[in-house]
């Protein structure tokens, strides 16, 4: 059972593969009692996803230690108001049937809320024990900037798109610069890498899928953990299977060439940041 090995930041200690779970009724508590026996200890949920419920009952039917499990949950854009914030956390905790998460993030920005009162809610949480780390979703570089600065709290991660097929070189830089780690949401570019011809023909000589080249790629850039979502439990144990083959230089240059313009998949209107590409 391979466990994925942690990636440190600002005192955390994320490990660097975990299992996604948007989509109400998609993933369920068997997937992450799956997920969990076959070696992860991260999960990645949401109050906006529904699926928190599933993801406590997962955990406790793993069987695996609360203390060996980090699990992530966000606040969403229409509550980032303090009173709003603090609301929303403990509708989260008790969905998840939990005493405290491992990371808290603001799920998207909202440009009509004070950043402010948004981190220093944010940094109250942690104060207050409800998260043990914090961090910041869909934000672009200087939106990230004015966060760090703005929270009384250090917050250890960006969650982001990042996958082959989207060019995230800067943003990735400005996180390994920030001594944070990118959280690469659709790391799967949700399910189209399958299939991809340079993915294959790489995997092949290694007896690996186009996924397992996807996410190795995301693994060998040494700042990036990933959490890609499987409803299959042949899949589920196959995400993680990342850690006894290496990419070479090539292998690595080749995967990042297959960047392409509209490459990316998460771009809501009137909510998404001005991206930094
Ligand atoms: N912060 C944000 O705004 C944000 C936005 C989007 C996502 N997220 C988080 O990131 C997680 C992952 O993103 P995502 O779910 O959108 O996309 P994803 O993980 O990139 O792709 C999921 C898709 O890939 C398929 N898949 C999984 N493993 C596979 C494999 N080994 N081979 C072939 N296909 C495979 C799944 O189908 P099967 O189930 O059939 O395997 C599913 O259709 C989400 O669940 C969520 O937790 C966060």
């Amino acid at each position: 059972m391979p466990l994925a090995p942690k990636l440190a930041a600002h005192g955390a200690q994320i490990p660097a593969i975990g299992i996604g779970t948007s989509g109400l009724g998609y993933v369920r508590a068997e997937h992450v009692a799956t997920a969990l026996k076959a070696g992860y200890r991260h999960i990645d949920t949401a109050r906006k996803y529904g699926t928190e419920p599933a993801v406590g009952d997962g955990m406790r039917a793993s069987g695996v230690p609360r203390s060996e499990i980090f699990v992530c949950t966000k606040v969403s854009h229409e509550n980032l108001h303090a009173g709003d914030f603090a609301r929303s956390v403990d509708a989260s905790l008790k969905a998840l049937g939990l005493d405290y998460v491992d990371l808290l993030l603001v799920h998207w920005p909202e440009k009509n809320t004070p950043l402010a009162e948004t981190m220093g809610a944010l940094a109250k949480a942690k104060r207050d024990g409800l998260t043990r780390y914090i961090g910041v979703a869909n934000f672009n570089i200087a939106m990230l900037d004015e966060a760090i600065a703005l929270c009384p709290e250090p917050l250890v991660t960006l969650q982001a798109e990042c996958h082959p097929y989207l060019d995230q070189s800067k943003v990735i830089a400005a996180c390994r610069a920030r001594g944070l780690i990118l959280t690469a949401y659709c790391p799967l570019a949700r399910g189209r890498i399958q299939g991809d011809a340079v993915l294959a023909e790489i995997g092949r000589r290694y007896g690996k899928t186009c996924a397992q080249v996807a996410l190795r790629w995301l693994m060998q850039q040494s700042v990036i953990a990933a959490i890609p979502r499987s409803s299959n439990a042949a899949r589920i144990a196959e995400n993680i299977d990342v850690f006894d083959f290496e990419l070479s230089d090539d292998d690595m240059r080749r995967i990042k060439a297959l960047a392409r313009p509209g490459g990316r998949t998460a771009n809501p209107a009137g909510r998404a940041p001005v991206w930094d590409v």
